[in-house]
């Protein structure tokens, strides 16, 4: 018998791509009859493995579109999605995805809530449960297992609705502006927490934003849109060291780097 092909990597290889996501030239026309809407133009955007990237920009500019795409809900006009270097454009069951409303579902306690994602992949046995349960605890929540969503606070279904994209099997995230429905001190509080459990677990994520303070709280890069159709105006390193201090926000360079992106965002929305 032959050698068999060298198709394994050697440990400590670099694997083909350690690419999580890899946006491509993406373009997205919505066409209604003769009306047509350009929604995303030439978008080119990548997340590494385990890194956290946030997508800011205007209303309408194409972010939830973009998502779309990438979740395989939609198919762009131009364009292609890689996700670990192989071409995903158009599957769907590829990402885990946070929505901006929590949409759990009301007959369903919250550890059954978490479970579905497992549920859908194949099947929840005794070590899934108490996984989601140890999670649950870890997100405040040990206790109210067995609560149905209406019994809970806007602040705790989206923590939940976070549990269940993180027991979701696939290992890229991407959360829709997950706290944007939230008052700002439970906002503050989710944005803390959700560094906590980042930190910790360093799931690739892709994260939309139209808060440039949670942009720069959060992420290692940032991707700032034009109006719409969607391109990408500036991409930022963050240069903050992890974990990230409590008090960030104080930073002199936080404060230059939030008034040069404010700077770049008026200015977008004052273009004719
Ligand atoms: N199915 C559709 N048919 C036609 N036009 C659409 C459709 N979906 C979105 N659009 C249009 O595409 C543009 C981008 O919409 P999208 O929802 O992606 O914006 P967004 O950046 O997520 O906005 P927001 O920040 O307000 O959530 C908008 O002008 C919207 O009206
Ligand atoms: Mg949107």
């Amino acid at each position: 018998m032959g050698a068999k092909p060298d198709t394994i990597p050697s440990a400590g290889a670099e694997p083909a791509s350690a690419q999580a996501l890899e946006v491509l030239r993406l373009g997205k026309t919505f066409r209604n009859g003769r009306t047509e809407v350009p929604a995303l133009r030439d978008i080119t955007l990548h997340v590494a493995a385990g890194e956290f990237v946030s997508v800011l920009g205007p209303s309408g500019c194409g972010k939830s579109t973009l998502f779309q795409i990438i979740g395989g809900l939609l198919h762009p006009d131009a364009g292609s999605v890689r996700m670990d270097g192989e071409e995903v454009t158009g599957k769907r069951g590829r990402i885990a995805y946070m929505p901006q409303q929590p949409a759990l579902f009301p007959w369903r306690t919250m550890l059954d809530n978490v479970l579905l994602a497992r549920e859908i992949a194949g099947g929840v046995d005794a070590a899934a449960r108490e996984e989601a349960a140890g999670w649950l605890t870890k997100a405040g929540l040990g206790g109210y297992e067995r609560s149905y969503p209406h019994m809970l606070s806007g602040g705790m279904q989206q923590r939940t609705a976070f549990v269940r994209a993180l027991l979701s099997p696939q290992e890229l995230m991407l959360l829709d502006e997950p706290f944007s429905a939230l008052d700002a001190l439970t906002r503050s509080d989710m944005q803390r927490w959700l560094l906590e459990m980042w930190e910790e677990t360093r799931r690739s994520v892709l994260f939309i934003t139209h808060s440039i303070e949670e942009a720069l709280l959060l992420s290692s890069r940032i991707y700032i849109f034009s109006n719409r159709p969607g391109t990408v105006l500036h991409e930022i390193e963050v240069p903050f060291p992890r974990p990230r201090p409590a008090n960030l926000a104080d930073d002199p360079e936080f404060i230059r780097l939030r008034r040069r992106i404010s700077d770049w965002m008026t200015e977008e929305q004052q273009r004719p």
